[in-house]
């Protein structure tokens, strides 16, 4: 539809760091070509400190995943078997993958009524009040959340452990909250074996071809996953690439200061054209609703500016007139409020 190579497309679709890969991380991995004559090691000994580490938390906590997908699969196939899981919506497609590959049954949770976005504390309010008439017994949440980047707040989500069989949070998108703004229930692991928190190191670090995330949740689980699943479901790059990583604190700090100057910019340029409506966000991209069909605005992005926006298709809930960015440098961001005000103004 762009009449050009792939290459040549400004990608907003995709919520990947646009700073990345580290440098670190690449040197790692280039180092690390030497040792793809062995197997990894099963125990993934190095990869599971360097986490634990980070978190302050025992390795037997950790488990290393081919991307965050990967364990979603196995806490869902411990949701499943429990009984209903409440799942807020709109939610990622995968989510309904997982579940639905071992037969869970899935019942949505809204985080908007009546055609309106419902506050947190609105929407948790309902959610606890549901649980009981609609026998939840599993949760599965995602925070931040994808597609509407809206951060639940620790404590808000604290009181839910003890109403829920189990609860998996989703939390691919944190890393991008400098530390001291993160809501994350990782340090709740220890005291509550019902919760499993997953994280993902393919959008901080720009490695979605590498498959890199890990779980983090009680030994015995863990432990019970690792038995279920293929052995070395993680390649020696990754584990290298994995403990680089953790270790770069200036690609950490770059990406923060990065995000806190380029997203309120992004985020004033789409309120300030008249036609959209930017939903606020804490992650790397923004949910944005538009006055016209998305899927028109996406091809003629696409033919006009070789720029690709991401269409809201897959979530059933919001229909055809939202679509999600990412945020990317200062300079792609200006592009695309260009392109973004061109073609509003065309109609
Ligand atoms: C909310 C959410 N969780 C998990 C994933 C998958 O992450 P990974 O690349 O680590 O498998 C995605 C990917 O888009 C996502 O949006």
């Amino acid at each position: 539809m762009a009449g050009c190579s792939p290459d040549f497309i400004l990608d907003f679709s995709a919520s990947i760091s646009p700073l990345g890969p580290p440098q670190s991380v690449l040197q790692a991995i280039q180092a690390a070509l030497a040792n793809l004559r062995h197997y990894p090691d099963p125990g993934y000994t190095s990869f599971c400190q360097a986490i634990a580490q980070h978190h302050g938390l025992s390795p037997q906590q950790v488990l290393p995943g081919n991307g965050a997908a990967e364990l979603l699969t196995w806490a869902c196939r411990d949701l499943a078997k429990l009984g209903a899981v409440g799942l807020p919506v709109p939610a990622f497609g995968d989510y309904y993958r997982a579940l639905q590959g071992f037969d869970g049954v899935v019942v949505p949770q809204g985080i908007q009524a009546d055609g309106a976005w419902l506050g947190n504390e609105a929407f948790l309010d309902r959610l606890v009040h549901r649980r009981r008439s609609l026998q939840l017994a599993g949760l599965l949440l995602n925070n931040p959340h994808n597609p509407t980047g809206r951060l639940f707040s620790k404590s808000s989500l604290l009181p839910l452990l003890d109403q829920f069989d189990l609860v998996v949070v989703d939390e691919a998108f944190m890393d991008f909250l400098p530390a001291n703004q993160q809501e994350s229930l990782v340090g709740q692991v220890s005291s509550h074996p019902n919760l499993v928190v997953l994280r993902s190191l393919t959008k901080f670090y720009s490695l979605p071809g590498l498959r890199l995330g890990y779980a983090v949740g009680s030994p015995e689980r863990l432990e019970r996953w690792r038995r279920w699943r293929d052995p070395w479901p993680v390649n020696s790059l990754a584990v290298s690439a994995a403990v680089a990583a953790l270790a770069d604190t200036a690609f950490q700090q770059h990406t923060w200061d990065w995000l806190a100057a380029t997203r309120p910019a992004l985020y004033t340029g789409l309120q300030s054209i008249a036609q959209l409506d930017p939903l606020p966000g804490v992650a790397n991209f923004f949910l944005v609703c538009c006055d016209r069909p998305v899927p028109l605005l996406q091809a003629a992005l696409l033919k006009h500016h070789r720029i690709l926006i991401r269409d809201c298709l897959s979530f059933p809930e919001l229909g055809d007139r939202y679509f999600r960015i990412a945020v990317k440098t200062e300079a792609e961001n200006q592009q695309l409020l260009a392109a973004l005000a061109v073609e509003m103004a065309g109609q």
